[in-house]
Parts: structure tokens; sequence; C-alpha cells
């Protein structure tokens, strides 16, 4: 089923409702329809009623990694490309990354993820589709061999770049359910073009990669599945923008200068980790629910772990509405307004990251909650455990220590599995962003 663009007007009375912004639908016909049906279901069978159990089990695969006496598995001869011994200072780096034959077993990496996505394998069960062309020419048709014609696919692939490459995406990639981008081994930058679009699917992979200056697409015609292509509107110049998805992973990708949020969660997506990037130069850095009108966003469940937030970043690391947030052992280093935020009655758990202020008087407090009253947001459950405090910095929690009041608004602190503090962050980010890698080495 093509959709064409004489309906674009009809279709435009759709998008004028608050669902469907950031859509960049111009159709939203029975294609779009049944996609979104069933990403809704995707979305409520992936939510866990029991939260705590998974910040719990994240917390202790940490301490696990950090009890055993470490860097023994690094330091038995294995060497990184320079004299510097392989160190995978965390769990999710610990499963994959001193196996000097990772490019023999690049699917391992799919056993990986913790926290909310930790059910995310990508195109594990796929074959290997070798992105060996840079250009991004046409985008209803994509040749094959570039990324568009690979993630566009309907089945499962596991994507992998024969070299170093620049994309520049002309118009937003539309990535398909079952998909993982490894750009391992090789330096991959998507820049200066359109933003990846991970739209009512499920169970996507993004890896090591750099995504950069990210602006907005004009919108047109874009295939966005083997069976079908379709009107887009502009876009918004995100660098990731996942929308009504589930079961997705991002991790070791810098991302930096985008024209809109680095990475925005939207439209009742969830299943999500957040993990090893390093992101700099950005104002609106991270979204979580775009609409305080919007309550299916109460199904989101998100975790951000051992990310870098850096230099020249200036808020929303995350702004987040709604939903399930458990932010752990990330290092802040640098904002401007304010670190974590948000507004109708999310759940913020903060554990084990380290806050460095910036030295601005007013800019001090982590948080910032908006669109309420003190009377109102005292109920919501923002709590900091084990967050190390640096240059003033401070955390203003809120929230009912009361069990049963907890309970309700899905957390309590009796379920608290203690974080590594905030004082091992600088070693558990150590190498966020996208690594060198080298085949034949621990990467
Ligand atoms: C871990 O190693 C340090 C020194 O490298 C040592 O002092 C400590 O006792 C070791 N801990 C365990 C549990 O082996
Ligand atoms: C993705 O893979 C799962 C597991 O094999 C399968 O059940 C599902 O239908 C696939 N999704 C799509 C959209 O093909
Ligand atoms: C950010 O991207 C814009 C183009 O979108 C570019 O002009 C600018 O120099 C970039 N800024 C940095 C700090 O890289």
């Amino acid at each position: 089923m093509e959709s064409r663009p004489k309906l674009l007007f009809l279709s435009l009375i759709f998008l004028a409702s608050a669902a469907f912004s950031g859509a960049h639908i111009a159709e939203y016909d029975e294609y779009w329809k049944t996609k979104a049906e069933l990403a809704r279901m995707h979305a409520q069978k992936a939510y866990n009623p029991n939260p705590e159990s998974v910040t719990r089990h994240f917390n202790q695969a940490v301490l696990k990694v950090l009890e055993k006496n470490d860097t023994r598995r690094g330091l038995r001869g294995q060497k990184k490309s320079g004299n510097e011994p392989c160190m995978a200072t965390n769990p999710i780096d610990r499963c994959w990354r001193c196996n000097q034959n990772w490019e023999h077993h690049r699917k391992r990496l799919a056993r990986c993820v913790k926290g909310f996505g930790r059910k995310t394998t990508g195109g594990k069960d796929g074959d290997f589709y070798v992105v060996t062309d840079p250009s991004d020419s046409d985008v209803i048709n994509p040749k094959m061999g570039t990324l568009r014609y690979g993630v566009t696919r309907d089945r499962p692939l596991w994507i992998v770049f024969a070299s170093n490459m620049v994309i520049r995406l002309t118009q937003e990639l539309i990535v398909s359910s079952n998909k993982t981008v490894d750009g391992r081994g090789v330096n991959v930058r998507i820049i200066g073009g359109a933003s990846f679009m991970i739209q009512y699917v499920h169970n996507v992979i993004i890896h090591n990669i750099h995504i950069t200056d990210i602006k907005a697409g004009n919108g047109g015609l874009v295939r966005d599945s083997e069976s079908h292509y379709g009107l887009r509107t502009r876009s918004d110049g995100d660098g990731i923008s996942i929308f009504g998805s589930t079961n997705v992973w991002i991790d070791h990708v810098s991302l930096s200068n985008c024209t809109d949020g680095l990475i925005d969660a939207i439209q009742a997506s969830t299943a999500i980790t957040i993990s090893n990037c390093h992101l700099t130069q950005h104002n609106d850095v991270m979204l979580f629910g775009a609409s305080d009108a919007y309550s299916p966003d109460a199904v989101m469940q998100i975790t951000v772990a051992f990310n870098h937030f850096g230099r020249g970043l200036i808020q929303r690391m995350p702004r987040c509405r709604w939903g399930f947030v458990h932010v752990v052992n990330n290092d802040y280093t640098h904002w401007m307004m304010y670190a974590v935020g948000g507004s109708k009655h999310p759940t913020i758990i903060s554990q084990g990251n380290r806050y460095v202020a910036p030295p601005t008087q007013f800019a001090k407090e982590v948080t910032k909650r908006d669109y309420a009253t003190e009377a109102e947001w005292k109920k919501w459950t923002w709590r900091s455990e084990g967050d190390l405090m640096q240059n003033g910095a401070f955390f203003r929690e809120s929230g009912s220590s009361d069990k049963a009041k907890a309970q309700k608004s899905g957390f309590t602190t009796n379920d608290l599995i203690k974080a590594k503090p905030g004082s091992f962050v600088t070693r558990l980010t150590r190498y966020s962003g996208a690594l060198d890698c080298f085949p034949n080495k621990p990467c």
C-alpha cells in the first residue's frame, strides 16, 4: 500500500492533534493505524508492573562486577591498542569488550544489555548486512548496500559497516523492527543530515556510532519498510527519535549538536536502555514524554546508565513526564541550567551518579520541576541515593517516605538495593561514547 501526497490536506488536520505531534506522518492511514495499534500492544506487554525489580537487578550487576577483583580479565596480558590493559569497567561492557575475538562474536552484544531495555536483541536472529555505500540519494527505493536499504528490510538484520563512513541522511532514517546498527571496528559518522527515527517498532539496538549536527529533514516521500513508503512532514532534527517503540537499546553512541533533542523517547515508548553514551554541545539533551496531556506515556520505563553528560550541555538530562526513569551511575560534568527534571509526576530514581554543578550560583540545583505547585510536586517520587554532589550541586528530593504512598507511585525505598556510589562513576563511565575497536584486539 503506497501513499499518495494528494491526501496531505486531510492529514494535516490529524496532525493538529497533540497525539501526533512529532510523528512526521502526513497521512495517518490504515497502514500507520495498524502499526500504532501493534506498537501499543507491544508496549503494554513490555511494561513491568514491578520496576524496582529491574533497578535492583541492575544495581546488583554493577556491584558484582566491581566486587570481583576486577581488572583480572583485562590484565591477562590482553592489551588495548596502546599499552593500556583492556578494562571493561561496567557490567554491560564486561560482557563483551575484553574478548579479543569480538569481531567473530558480534551478536554476543545482544546478551549484554541491562536495565529496562534488557530484553532487546536487535537483529540477533538475522543475517549480517554490510553497509558498503555511504550515499543516501534515493529514500523511496534505497540502493542495496546503503544503510537505508538495510534498516527498511522486513527481516531481522545485524547491520555492520565495510569501512569508515560519513553518512549524511537526506531524510529521516526510518528503522524497522529487529535491527542492530553496529559500528564497531570502523568509524561511522552520521553527520549534518536528518535523524534516526524509531517509530512504532520494537527491538532495535544502535551501537558504537557518532551522531552529530543533525538537522530537520524537509519531509517528502520516504520508505519505512519493504512494502511501504509514505509522505513525511518536516522532521525535528533530533539525533535519535524513539516514537511509540519498545525494547530499544542505545549504547556507546557519541551524540552532539543536533537541532532538537539528542535522544527523545516519546509517545508511549518503553523498555529502553540508554548506556555508555557521550553527549556534548547541546541544549535540550533528552526528552522522555513530549506532552503533559498524553497519559499513555505512563507506560514509559527507561534506564539511563554509564553515560557521560559532558561539555556544552545545557538542560534535560533527561526531562521526564509520566513514566519511571532509573538514572544510575552517570557522570554529569557539565550543565548550564539543570540536569534532571520533568513534569506530570514522573518517578525518578537517581542512584550513584556524580553531579558536578556549574560555577553559576543559580544553576546548582540538579533538579527542576515544571508546571506544578510545590504542593503538587512534593508528591512526586524523586529519589537521590548514593549520588556524589560536587561544586555545590544539590538534588531536591520529593515523594512520601511513607511506604504505602510510595508504593502507589511505583517505588518503595525498602526495595532499594544500593547502587554503586557516585564516587565510582568516573571509572564506570570511562569508556563512554563510540569506541575505537580493532579486529583481534580487545575493544
Ligand atoms: C582487590 O585488589 C586490591 C588491590 O589491587 C586489594 O587491595 C584487595 O584486597 C583486593 N580485593 C579482593 C576482594 O581480592
Ligand atoms: C521481530 O522478531 C520477533 C521474534 O522473532 C517476531 O516475533 C516479530 O514478529 C518480529 N517483528 C517484525 C515486525 O517482523
Ligand atoms: C553545530 O552544527 C551547526 C550546523 O548545524 C554548525 O554550524 C555549528 O558549527 C556546530 N557547532 C559545533 C559546536 O560543532
